[in-house]
């Protein structure tokens, strides 16, 4: 009999969905470090990854030697939301990670997992774009004869592990711009922020400070990735605040959030300007200032104050990591790259003080390259001259719009006289 309200069925088209998915969020960078997480969850202690250019033929190969998978296993990994239970402080959450950041980058990603770990049992499985578009299923395919992947049998010879094979490098290398010098390059500098990315967002696991305890080697390319602490505990005058922990309520879960604050040293006080230089992080001092937001150890957001505070030059040094766990996930509204989070309502007023405290010590050290007489650094300059020009051209714009120049124009004609320093920092 049929019920008066039959349920419809609306199963999404594969094609169409895969291909959306794609564009979720990841970079190149992030995609690589979901990657990561997945390896850390299976206990690895080691990942190399090659980005290896041969023009159209180009691929990246991820390898771990964490506990691998079983062939049942194996499949249901490249399901779109993997079915498993989650352990309390796992890296991984929503079943997706292997496969949409895998497909940002590439058209067909390819698995080979060992987990027995005397019998040589490999177990192999190709999730292919292409053939998902042609048939409009989600289906894996036999591994195709012209793939790189046997490269990871070598890597899976003696001992469990995992390896990822991108190909079909879609998004890295777009068609007609796969060949050549430039194309070459644009892979060779990947190499170089990918290093950068993982020795930020992994820093904990490589220095062996995250919970487990145990370390994570990561090369690239063959260069082992060093650790970027953004807090340099190594520099004799950085200074360490007092931790603070709030307990947090999310509906039935509790959890607890750390802030540590930490002022570092002024550069008059950093043990050489190399290590200055490397401390101002990716986006530079005056961006790197603020917080540094980790979930189970990993690094999710590096830098900036959350809307709690503007960015500003005199509090640069200026840094605190703020932890959450897994518990917290809802509340902290992390996506599905792993890439940004949203600082919740009910913890903003409660770090507000240990912000502002932070703050005014920040500034006191600030103070004191100023009193010893060092100037910016380079990079400070070149923000503050950047500034300038720019307040130059508002001035310009608001004389323009107030048919004032000709008076402005006799106001530079003034200070070129008096001050042509300032004339030319304005850019006029
Ligand atoms: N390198 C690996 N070693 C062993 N198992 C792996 C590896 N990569 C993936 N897996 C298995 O495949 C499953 C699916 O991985 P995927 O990254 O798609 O989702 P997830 O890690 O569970 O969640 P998230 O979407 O948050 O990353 C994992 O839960 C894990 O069981
Ligand atoms: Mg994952």
């Amino acid at each position: 009999m049929r019920s008066a309200n039959p349920a419809l069925d609306v199963t999404p088209s594969a094609s169409r969905l895969t291909n959306s998915l794609r564009d979720i969020g990841y970079t190149f960078t992030s995609a690589i470090a979901d990657l990561v997480d997945n390896s850390i969850s299976a206990g690895a202690s080691r990942v190399d990854i090659d980005i290896c250019f041969e023009g159209e033929n180009s691929y990246v190969l991820i390898a771990d030697d964490g506990s691998g998978m079983t062939d049942r296993d194996l499949t249901e990994a490249l399901r779109f939301g993997s079915r498993r239970e989650y352990a309390e402080d796992e890296l991984g959450r929503y079943g997706l990670g292997l496969k949409t950041a895998s497909l940002s980058q590439c058209k067909r990603v390819t698995v080979v997992t060992r987990q027995a770990p005397v019998r040589r049992r490999i177990s192999t499985r190709t999730l292919d774009l292409e053939h998902i578009i042609d048939t409009d299923r989600w289906e894996l395919t036999e591994v195709p004869d012209d793939t790189k992947a046997y490269r990871a049998f070598e890597w899976l010879d003696h001992s469990p592990g995992t390896v990822v094979v991108w190909e079909n490098l879609d998004r890295i290398l777009p068609a007609g711009r796969a060949e050549g010098g430039g194309a070459r390059r644009r892979m060779d500098s990947l190499g170089t922020r990918l290093g950068d990315h993982l020795g930020a967002v992994f820093h904990r696991f490589i220095e062996g400070s995250a919970a487990g305890g145990e370390t994570l080697a990561i090369t690239v390319n063959g260069k082992k990735v060093p650790a970027w602490n953004p807090f340099a505990p190594d520099e004799e005058h950085t200074r360490s605040l007092t931790e603070r922990q709030f307990e947090v309520w999310a509906g039935d879960e509790v959890g607890t959030v750390a802030f540590s604050p930490t002022v570092l040293p002024a550069r008059s006080l950093f043990s050489s300007m190399g290590e200055f230089e490397r401390m101002s992080g990716p986006g530079k001092w005056n961006r790197q200032q603020g917080l540094y937001i980790y979930r189970a150890d990993r690094l999710i957001q590096s830098g900036g104050w959350c809307g709690i505070r503007a960015i500003d030059e005199h509090t640069k040094l200026a840094r605190a990591a703020l932890d959450f766990p897994p518990s917290l996930d809802e509340m902290f509204r992390i996506n599905v790259a792993k890439m940004r989070v949203a600082l919740p309502a009910e913890i903003r007023p409660l770090l507000e003080p240990h912000v502002t405290e932070l703050c005014h010590r920040a500034q006191d050290m600030y103070r004191r390259d100023l009193r010893e007489g060092a100037s910016a650094s380079d990079s400070d300059r070149e923000s503050i001259s950047r500034d300038a020009a720019e307040i130059g051209g508002a001035i310009l714009s608001a004389a323009l719009a107030t048919s004032t120049t000709p008076a402005l124009a006799k106001i530079i004609g003034h200070l070129r006289d008096e001050n042509p320093g300032v004339v030319e920092s304005l850019g006029w």
